[in-house]
C-alpha cells in the first residue's frame, strides 16, 4: 500500500500538486485520470522518487518514503518496477538483454538464476520468441509487453506505469491491461498506472483517483464514475454527447435491476472521496 498525504509540489513560481492525499492499495491497479497537464506524470515521479515533493508525505507500506536517506530509499527503489511512456528499452540490447538489465544492475544470484528469471518473464508476457530480436524489429504493443517483462523482472511490490497504452489500438490496449492486472493480482502488487485511455478506466478501474488542476476532484471505482455527478469528472469522461447519452441509458438499465438500486443509494457520496 502507498498512501500520499497532502503532497505539494511546484516549479519555480507554478504550483503543479496542490496538497493531493490518496491510498494506493496492494493488489489493486490504481489508476491515476485526468486531462493532459493536471499533473499526473509530476505525482508518478514525485512518488517513486524522481522528482523531490515540496511537502507532504509518502509512505511505502508505513514506511515514510519521504523522510528517508538516500541509501533507505534504493532499498525501497528496489522494489519498484516501473514502465515508462513509449517503453524506454535500449534500442542497442536485445529483447533478453533489456530485460536482464535491472537483473545485472541489483539482481543477486549465478548468471543462470539470471537467465532462468529472465526466461520466466518473457514467457509470462509471451515474447519467448522474440528474445533474440532488438527493439527496433518488434511491434508497438510487443515493445510495451518488454518494457512489462523489465519492470517485474525484480518481483517488484510496487508498479508504476505511465501511459501503458499511448500508441496502441484497443485491442492490444485492453491486452496490456489485462496483463497488467493479473500480474498485479497474481503477485499482490500495488500498481499504479497513469492513463488517458477510457478503455482502461472502465475495465481496470479499481480504483481511479482524476485529478483536475493538481487536485484530487474525485475518487471511486468504475461503476461509481456511471452514477457519478460531479460535473468534471463527466465532462472529462464522457466528453461526447454519444457518450453522455450512454451513460445515462446505463443508468436507466441498471435502476431497472432492482439489486443494484439499494446498494447504489448512497454511492455517490461514498464515491467523491474528497
Ligand atoms: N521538470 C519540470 N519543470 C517545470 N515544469 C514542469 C516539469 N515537469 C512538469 N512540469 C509542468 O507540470 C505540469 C503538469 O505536467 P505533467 O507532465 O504532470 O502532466 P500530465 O498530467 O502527466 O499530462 P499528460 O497527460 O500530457 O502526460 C505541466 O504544466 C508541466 O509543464
Ligand atoms: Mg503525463
Amino acid at each position: 500500500m502507498i498512501e500520499l498525504q497532502d503532497i505539494k509540489k511546484g516549479f519555480a513560481d507554478k504550483e503543479i500538486l496542490k496538497g493531493v492525499s490518496a491510498v494506493m492499495e496492494s493488489g489493486k491497479v490504481n489508476l491515476i485520470i485526468g486531462a493532459s497537464g493536471s499533473g499526473k506524470t509530476v505525482m508518478m515521479k514525485c512518488i517513486v522518487g524522481l522528482m523531490g515533493v515540496g511537502s507532504g508525505k509518502i509512505l511505502y507500506d508505513n514506511q515514510d518514503f519521504t523522510a528517508m536517506d538516500d541509501k533507505e530509499k534504493k532499498v525501497v527503489r528496489q522494489e519498484i518496477g516501473m514502465l515508462f511512456q513509449g517503453s524506454a528499452l535500449f534500442d542497442s540490447m536485445t529483447v533478453e538483454q533489456n530485460v536482464m538489465f535491472p537483473l545485472d544492475m541489483f539482481g543477486k544470484g549465478t548468471l543462470r538464476d539470471k537467465k532462468k528469471r529472465v526466461a520466466e518473464c518473457l514467457e509470462r508476457v509471451q515474447l519467448m520468441e522474440a528474445a533474440k530480436k532488438f527493439p527496433a524489429e518488434i511491434s508497438g504493443g510487443m515493445k510495451k509487453r518488454v518494457g512489462i517483462a523489465r519492470a517485474i523482472v525484480l518481483n517488484p511490490k510496487y508498479l508504476f506505469c505511465d501511459e501503458p497504452n499511448s500508441g496502441l489500438d484497443p485491442q492490444t490496449s485492453l491486452l496490456i491491461d489485462k496483463l497488467i492486472t493479473e500480474l498485479t493480482k497474481e503477485y499482490n502488487i500495488t500498481t499504479v498506472i497513469n492513463t488517458h485511455d477510457m478503455n482502461t478506466v472502465m475495465e481496470s478501474g479499481d480504483h481511479i483517483v482524476y485529478m483536475y488542476q493538481g487536485q484530487k476532484q474525485w475518487e471511486g471505482s468504475n461503476k461509481d464514475i456511471i452514477f457519478s455527478k460531479d460535473q468534471k469528472l463527466n465532462d472529462f469522461i464522457f466528453a461526447s454527447e454519444f457518450l453522455r447519452e450512454a451513460k445515462e441509458m446505463r443508468q436507466l438499465d441498471i435502476f431497472k435491476d432492482n439489486k443494484w438500486r439499494d446498494q447504489l443509494k448512497n454511492k455517490e457520496g461514498n464515491a467523491s472521496g474528497k
